[in-house]
């Protein structure tokens, strides 16, 4: 074979999985951090747990998002004009890439199409964090 063939054929293989990578840690951060509540397909879990499919919050506190997945939530929320009440645990653990990456799978599944989160925002989001209670 040509080496310029191989050398196409590698480059378009990276392009493929390159392109894919942050959408598929994102999906499995998902499945190991979030999916036991809000399921695997984003539903949530009766009055419990709201959804993230379709959720209409996602839009509306894009800005606070990151600081949710950072250190969890105790509030009553409105999400689709139903209210939640339940609290959501904290992610300490995670990085600020991982939370990116994480919330971009959020964004972009289930239907959802809101358009990515850059490191940058998601580092000014967490910069601004309210104190924790
Ligand atoms: C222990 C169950 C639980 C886990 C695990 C959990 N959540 Fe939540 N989540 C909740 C609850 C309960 C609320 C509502 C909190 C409130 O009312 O203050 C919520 C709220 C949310 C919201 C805002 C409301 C909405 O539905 O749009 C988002 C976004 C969210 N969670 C994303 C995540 C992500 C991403 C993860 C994984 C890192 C995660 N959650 C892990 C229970 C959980």
């Amino acid at each position: 074979m040509k080496c310029w063939l191989i050398t196409l054929i590698s480059g378009l293989m990276c392009l493929i999985s390159c392109e894919q990578q942050p959408y598929q840690i994102g999906q499995r951060l998902y499945q190991a951090q979030c999916a036991n509540c809000h399921m695997d397909t984003g539903v949530g879990l009766g009055a419990l747990m709201p959804p993230l499919a379709g959720s209409d919050y996602l839009a509306k506190h894009r800005q606070t998002l990151p600081c949710i997945i950072r250190n969890g939530l105790q509030d009553t929320i409105q999400v689709n004009g139903q209210q939640y009440a339940e609290q959501m645990p904290g992610n300490k653990n995670l990085s600020d890439i991982q939370i990116a990456n994480l919330l971009n799978y959020v964004m972009q599944s289930w239907g959802n199409n809101h358009p990515p989160y850059t490191l940058e925002e998601v580092q000014q989001a967490l910069n601004q964090c309210p104190a924790p209670k």
